[in-house]
């Protein structure tokens, strides 16, 4: 069959041959539809992750939509993470207990791009972050994290939504998301954004330290990325001075039933129309052009391989 490959750390997939999955007990072959290019796929393939250098040759891809005995599912892999192969393929391997079976009428591809990056804008906002009824969220980047975290924040309820974002293309994603507030990442955040409640940060680095000035005594701040850096120029005294909370978010501390009720809660606002993120739809034969692409940032949305 035709998938993508790693044929070495730090290098991008070119396409190839690969045998058919042998599926082992608990495992199913799923047809691919659609596999997002994302983030952690190309952090996992540069082998300096914190889950180390993969085991190469492999298939790419964390995430995937497809269809089980015709029924259209969401099925999550360990691709760069640990030995196996992922998404990026005619079929691939997924553990049944990881399947999540659709509603009808969801569109393959939109629930791709949306997949573990909405997982994580919705967990890290309801679940880590706590986020309750008529709350301030400022939320950092325009991405597929943050037009997603605009609109579930929204969903969850939340009073005001405050977004930011480096471009403006990025701003004009979050407009589009329905952000009441849209502003430049060097804007003063405490006048725009003053006593927020719950800041999600998939961008770290300086953007946060001048979003986190905003935040109410006992605000939540949770960084679910690094985006804009590795480390952030915060202040102890910020941090003690308000009594923040400052936590990390990874959806790889989701139980796969945690997960699935995610999934499920995003494929059923994907199908009611309420939730959705910018995507590009790239054939597999050009899933280097696609890594290029995704590398430099300049993808127009989430790219979406399909066979
Ligand atoms: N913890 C988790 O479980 C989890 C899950 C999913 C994603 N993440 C992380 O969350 C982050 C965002 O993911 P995503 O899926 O939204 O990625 P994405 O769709 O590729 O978007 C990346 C966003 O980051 C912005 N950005 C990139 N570099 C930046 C910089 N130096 N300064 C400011 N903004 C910058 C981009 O802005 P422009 O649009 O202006 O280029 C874009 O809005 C990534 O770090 C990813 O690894 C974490």
């Amino acid at each position: 069959m035709r998938a993508a490959l790693i044929v070495r750390p730090g290098q991008p997939p070119s396409l190839a041959d690969r045998d058919e999955p042998a599926p082992s007990s608990g495992e199913v072959v799923v047809d691919v539809l659609a596999a997002p290019l994302t983030p952690l796929d190309l952090l996992c393939a540069t082998g300096t992750s914190y889950f180390g250098v993969p085991t190469t040759p492999y298939v790419p891809g964390v995430q995937g939509v497809g269809t089980v005995d015709g029924r259209a599912v969401w099925f999550p892999t360990t691709a760069g993470m640990a030995p196996g192969d992922g998404s990026m393929a005619t079929r691939a391997l997924a553990r049944q207990e990881d399947l999540v079976f659709l509603p009808d009428g969801v569109d393959p591809v939109a629930m791709a791009a949306l997949g573990l990056s909405a997982v994580a804008a919705h967990t890290a906002l309801t679940w880590r972050g706590e986020l309750a009824a008529g709350e301030t969220v400022i939320v950092l980047g325009a991405g597929a994290v943050g037009q997603a975290a605009i609109q579930l924040a929204r969903l969850a309820g939340a009073g005001r939504v405050v977004a930011a974002a480096r471009s403006e293309a990025g701003r004009e994603r979050a407009r589009r998301a329905g952000a009441d507030v849209v502003v430049a990442l060097d804007a003063d955040f405490a006048e725009v954004a003053a006593g927020a409640d719950l800041l999600l940060d998939p961008l770290f680095g300086a953007p946060a330290a001048a979003a986190a000035q905003a935040l109410r005594p006992g605000g939540r701040w949770v960084n679910l990325g690094g985006s804009a850096g590795e480390t952030c120029p915060v202040s102890s005294s910020l941090l003690r001075s308000r009594s923040l909370r400052l936590s990390g978010y990874t959806n790889n501390e989701l139980t796969a039933q945690q997960r699935a009720e995610a999934i499920t809660t995003i494929a059923r606002h994907a199908v009611e129309g309420s939730l959705a993120v910018d995507h590009e739809v790239m054939p597999f034969a050009d899933v280097a052009g696609a890594w290029a692409r995704q590398a430099s940032g300049s993808a127009n949305g989430r790219i979406v391989l399909v066979p």
